[in-house]
């Protein structure tokens, strides 16, 4: 079965803890775009030219800790707008998506460039509070220097970059729904876009 889930939205949404659930609650395989961006971040921070890294990442290797951090975070929006970077994560990204059994990927550009077929879009956003917020907490549990000021900010320079760049730009599919999680909880965002992409299961 071929059957594409694309989550697209601004940094800290919600994105990948939606699509994980929804990966884990159909049993589809799941992709963090994100990590291959932030994968050629790291890269390009400690010296390798960008294009030369995305042309010779490997996506099964995408469990560095360090790929978390806020400095590679804003490496990562710098190298997602050089072009030879994107293309040269296309392919992958294109063949994980319609793969058989069913693919939920989350990033800036799933349901416009990588799968504009995609049988479910889904945008999700938040404000940017209450995305920083998120963010800022999730750091610092997982031990990270960071202050909600500098994340808010941090928040704020990436998705300006994302929005504003020419190749590929954060801006939601004409045929996305767009979820906005300021006011809700893990348990009602993963909720409604469950519903979302059962009834596109369910329409075919
Ligand atoms: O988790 P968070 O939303 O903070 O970011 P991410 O999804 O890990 O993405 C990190 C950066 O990679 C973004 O700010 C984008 O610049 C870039 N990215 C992209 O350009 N296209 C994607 N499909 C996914 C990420």
């Amino acid at each position: 079965m071929i059957f594409t889930v694309a989550i697209d939205g601004p940094a800290a949404a919600g994105k990948g803890t939606i699509a994980r659930a929804i990966a884990r609650e159909l049993g589809f395989a799941h992709l963090d775009t994100g990590l291959l961006y932030r994968a050629v971040g790291l890269r390009e921070l400690e010296g390798l030219d960008p294009v030369a890294a995305a042309r010779e990442l490997d996506p099964e290797g995408l469990e560095d800790p360090r790929l978390r951090q806020a400095d590679v975070a804003q490496a990562a929006s710098r190298v997602a707008a050089i072009p030879e970077v994107r293309a040269a994560l296309l392919d992958f990204q294109k063949g994980f998506a319609r793969r058989d059994g069913g693919a939920v990927l989350d990033g800036r550009d799933i349901g416009t460039v990588i799968c504009p077929e995609a049988e479910a879009k889904l945008f999700v956003t938040a404000s940017d509070e209450a995305r920083a917020g998120r963010r800022f907490r999730e750091l610092a549990a997982a031990g990270h220097d960071v202050s909600y000021e500098g994340t808010l900010a941090e928040v704020r320079a990436r998705d300006a970059r994302d929005s504003a760049r020419d190749a590929a730009p954060l801006r939601a599919a004409g045929d996305a729904v767009v979820i906005d999680t300021s006011d809700l909880g893990i348990e009602e965002a993963v909720g409604a876009a469950l519903a979302v992409v059962r009834e596109r299961l369910g329409a075919r």
